[in-house]
């Protein structure tokens, strides 16, 4: 589990909140040790990691759920915002691409998204958070 999540990530608002602690939890999981790679054909080739894809299908949904708020909200900063989430998106793109593997190279996934986290959740989500707040669109929770 990246050690991000040991911080206080907290934002305010509940919803933003769940998405955080549902990304905390998926990255404690999905780095597992003994967790198999669940294949289709059965056996993992290393190849385009469902990991990594499982990861990335959690992320959009939680993105699509913070883009729907800054509509809702008229958020200000919502442009840099959204370059920030896909941003995260290319770059594991990019990495399940690449072959990189959630098994194999899990410092490196880990280290990636860990590291956007720590920058992302402290400004830019705490940012839309106390935005919604303001503008009482979200109750604080
Ligand atoms: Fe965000």
């Amino acid at each position: 589990m990246p050690t991000i999540c040991t911080a206080d990530l907290s934002t305010g608002v509940r919803d933003i909140d769940r998405g955080t602690e549902g990304l905390c939890y998926l990255m404690g999981r999905l780095f597992e040790p003994g967790v198999e790679c669940r294949r289709v054909d059965g056996q993992c080739d290393r190849t385009q990691c469902t990991r990594i894809s499982a990861l990335m299908k959690f992320m959009d949904r939680n993105f699509t759920h913070q883009e729907n708020l800054m509509d809702e909200a008229d958020y200000p900063h919502q442009d840099h915002h959204r370059r920030e989430h896909w941003r995260i998106l290319e770059q594991l793109r990019h990495m399940r691409d690449a072959n990189v593997c959630a098994d194999r190279d899990r410092a490196v996934v880990r280290e990636v998204v860990a590291h956007w986290m720590g920058s992302h959740v402290p400004h830019c989500d705490r940012a839309l958070g106390s935005w919604a707040l303001t503008r009482r669109v979200r109750e604080p929770g």
